[in-house]
Protein backbone atom coordinates (compact mmCIF):
# COMPACT_ATOMS: atom_id res chain seq x y z
CA UNK A 1 0.00 0.00 0.00
CA UNK A 2 2.47 2.19 0.90
CA UNK A 3 5.06 1.52 -2.47
CA UNK A 4 1.75 1.95 -4.13
CA UNK A 5 1.17 5.41 -2.68
CA UNK A 6 4.97 6.89 -3.41
CA UNK A 7 4.53 5.39 -7.11
CA UNK A 8 1.84 7.56 -7.66
CA UNK A 9 3.58 10.80 -6.15
CA UNK A 10 6.44 9.72 -8.04
CA UNK A 11 4.39 9.87 -11.17
CA UNK A 12 3.12 12.76 -10.73
CA UNK A 13 6.35 14.51 -9.56
CA UNK A 14 7.99 13.20 -13.16
CA UNK A 15 4.44 14.91 -14.69
CA UNK A 16 4.85 18.17 -12.97
CA UNK A 17 8.97 17.95 -14.26
CA UNK A 18 7.79 17.86 -17.62
CA UNK A 19 5.74 20.36 -17.34
CA UNK A 20 7.94 22.52 -15.99
CA UNK A 21 10.81 22.16 -18.20
CA UNK A 22 8.09 22.45 -21.14
CA UNK A 23 7.08 26.29 -20.00
CA UNK A 24 10.83 26.59 -19.65
CA UNK A 25 11.24 25.94 -23.25
CA UNK A 26 8.45 27.75 -24.33
CA UNK A 27 9.52 30.88 -22.68
CA UNK A 28 13.28 30.40 -24.11
CA UNK A 29 11.54 30.36 -27.42
CA UNK A 30 9.28 33.11 -26.97
CA UNK A 31 12.09 35.32 -25.42
CA UNK A 32 14.49 34.08 -28.11
CA UNK A 33 12.08 35.05 -31.52
CA UNK A 34 11.26 38.24 -29.88
CA UNK A 35 15.10 39.55 -29.84
CA UNK A 36 15.93 37.62 -33.09
CA UNK A 37 13.47 36.91 -35.93
CA UNK A 38 9.93 38.60 -34.87
CA UNK A 39 10.84 42.00 -33.04
CA UNK A 40 9.94 45.31 -35.31
CA UNK A 41 11.97 48.20 -33.87
CA UNK A 42 9.73 50.15 -32.65
CA UNK A 43 8.68 53.95 -34.70
CA UNK A 44 9.73 57.52 -33.78
CA UNK A 45 6.50 59.70 -33.26
CA UNK A 46 7.33 61.41 -36.21
CA UNK A 47 6.95 57.57 -38.33
CA UNK A 48 3.88 57.00 -36.49
CA UNK A 49 2.35 60.36 -37.38
CA UNK A 50 3.81 59.45 -41.14
CA UNK A 51 2.09 55.90 -40.33
CA UNK A 52 -1.38 57.57 -38.97
CA UNK A 53 -1.57 60.07 -42.51
CA UNK A 54 -0.85 56.97 -44.49
CA UNK A 55 -3.64 54.63 -42.49
CA UNK A 56 -6.60 57.29 -43.44
CA UNK A 57 -5.29 59.27 -46.34
CA UNK A 58 -3.31 56.99 -48.61
CA UNK A 59 -3.97 53.18 -47.92
CA UNK A 60 -7.48 52.81 -49.16
CA UNK A 61 -6.33 53.61 -52.52
CA UNK A 62 -3.34 51.99 -52.39
CA UNK A 63 -3.95 48.94 -50.53
CA UNK A 64 -7.39 48.91 -51.42
CA UNK A 65 -7.89 50.22 -54.48
CA UNK A 66 -11.51 50.86 -52.93
CA UNK A 67 -12.49 53.29 -56.38
CA UNK A 68 -11.07 50.93 -58.50
CA UNK A 69 -8.87 52.60 -60.59
CA UNK A 70 -7.73 51.44 -63.88
CA UNK A 71 -4.23 52.10 -62.66
CA UNK A 72 -4.19 50.15 -60.05
CA UNK A 73 -2.17 52.29 -57.36
CA UNK A 74 1.01 50.86 -57.32
CA UNK A 75 2.46 48.85 -53.41
CA UNK A 76 4.20 51.27 -51.26
CA UNK A 77 5.91 48.85 -49.16
CA UNK A 78 9.59 49.32 -50.29
CA UNK A 79 8.66 52.13 -52.19
CA UNK A 80 12.33 54.08 -51.34
CA UNK A 81 14.31 50.16 -51.65
CA UNK A 82 15.29 51.19 -55.50
CA UNK A 83 16.78 54.16 -57.37
CA UNK A 84 13.13 55.01 -59.14
CA UNK A 85 9.51 55.36 -58.08
CA UNK A 86 6.73 52.85 -59.51
CA UNK A 87 7.09 55.73 -62.73
CA UNK A 88 10.21 55.60 -63.35
CA UNK A 89 10.94 59.01 -61.23
CA UNK A 90 13.88 58.87 -59.11
CA UNK A 91 13.56 57.62 -55.72
CA UNK A 92 14.03 61.10 -53.76
CA UNK A 93 12.00 62.50 -50.73
CA UNK A 94 11.57 65.46 -52.93
CA UNK A 95 9.79 63.48 -55.72
CA UNK A 96 7.49 61.66 -53.26
CA UNK A 97 6.35 64.75 -51.66
CA UNK A 98 5.83 66.82 -55.38
CA UNK A 99 3.73 63.47 -56.02
CA UNK A 100 1.84 64.17 -53.01
CA UNK A 101 1.63 68.00 -53.52
CA UNK A 102 0.19 67.77 -57.37
CA UNK A 103 -0.90 64.32 -57.75
CA UNK A 104 0.20 61.77 -60.47
CA UNK A 105 -2.06 60.28 -62.82
CA UNK A 106 -5.35 59.04 -61.43
CA UNK A 107 -3.64 60.33 -58.15
CA UNK A 108 -5.35 63.90 -56.42
CA UNK A 109 -3.36 66.26 -55.38
CA UNK A 110 -2.99 66.45 -51.85
CA UNK A 111 -2.15 70.34 -51.94
CA UNK A 112 -3.36 72.37 -48.77
CA UNK A 113 -4.32 69.33 -47.01
CA UNK A 114 -1.07 68.49 -45.28
CA UNK A 115 1.33 70.82 -43.52
CA UNK A 116 5.25 70.73 -44.05
CA UNK A 117 5.84 68.43 -40.64
CA UNK A 118 3.15 65.91 -41.74
CA UNK A 119 4.09 66.06 -45.26
CA UNK A 120 7.59 64.91 -43.64
CA UNK A 121 6.13 62.52 -41.48
CA UNK A 122 4.35 60.89 -44.57
CA UNK A 123 7.86 61.22 -46.04
CA UNK A 124 9.40 59.34 -43.09
CA UNK A 125 7.08 56.51 -43.11
CA UNK A 126 7.67 55.95 -46.62
CA UNK A 127 11.08 55.17 -45.58
CA UNK A 128 10.67 52.75 -43.00
CA UNK A 129 8.73 50.32 -45.82
CA UNK A 130 5.53 50.56 -44.34
CA UNK A 131 6.16 49.06 -40.86
C1 LIG B 1 -7.42 58.05 -55.21
C2 LIG B 1 -6.42 57.05 -55.00
C3 LIG B 1 -5.08 57.46 -54.42
C4 LIG B 1 -4.83 58.08 -53.20
C5 LIG B 1 -5.84 58.52 -52.16
C6 LIG B 1 -3.41 58.17 -53.09
N1 LIG B 1 -2.79 57.69 -54.20
FE1 LIG B 1 -0.79 57.63 -54.56
N2 LIG B 1 -1.13 56.89 -56.39
C7 LIG B 1 -2.36 56.58 -56.94
C8 LIG B 1 -2.19 56.13 -58.31
C9 LIG B 1 -3.29 55.69 -59.27
C10 LIG B 1 -0.81 56.18 -58.58
C11 LIG B 1 -0.09 55.87 -59.89
C12 LIG B 1 0.03 57.19 -60.65
C13 LIG B 1 0.61 57.03 -62.03
O1 LIG B 1 1.81 56.78 -62.13
O2 LIG B 1 -0.16 57.17 -62.99
C14 LIG B 1 -0.17 56.64 -57.35
C15 LIG B 1 1.20 56.80 -57.20
C16 LIG B 1 1.83 57.13 -56.03
C17 LIG B 1 3.26 57.16 -55.82
C18 LIG B 1 4.31 56.76 -56.85
C19 LIG B 1 4.63 57.94 -57.73
C20 LIG B 1 5.58 57.58 -58.83
O3 LIG B 1 6.21 58.54 -59.34
O4 LIG B 1 5.69 56.42 -59.19
C21 LIG B 1 3.48 57.57 -54.55
C22 LIG B 1 4.84 57.75 -53.86
C23 LIG B 1 2.19 57.79 -53.94
N3 LIG B 1 1.21 57.53 -54.87
C24 LIG B 1 2.01 58.19 -52.63
C25 LIG B 1 0.78 58.43 -52.08
C26 LIG B 1 0.60 58.93 -50.74
C27 LIG B 1 1.71 59.18 -49.76
C28 LIG B 1 -0.74 59.08 -50.57
C29 LIG B 1 -1.46 59.59 -49.34
C30 LIG B 1 -1.15 60.94 -48.96
C31 LIG B 1 -1.41 58.67 -51.78
N4 LIG B 1 -0.44 58.29 -52.68
C32 LIG B 1 -2.77 58.69 -51.97
C33 LIG B 1 -3.59 56.68 -56.29
C34 LIG B 1 -3.78 57.25 -55.04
Amino acid sequence: MECEARRFVEKRKTALNRLWSTLATLGILSAWSTTVGCHKPSLTPQEQEGKHLYTVRCAHCHEDNDLGLKKVPPDLHHVFAGNTLPSGAPATDAEASKVVLEGRGSMPSFAGRFTGEQMKALVAYLHTGLR
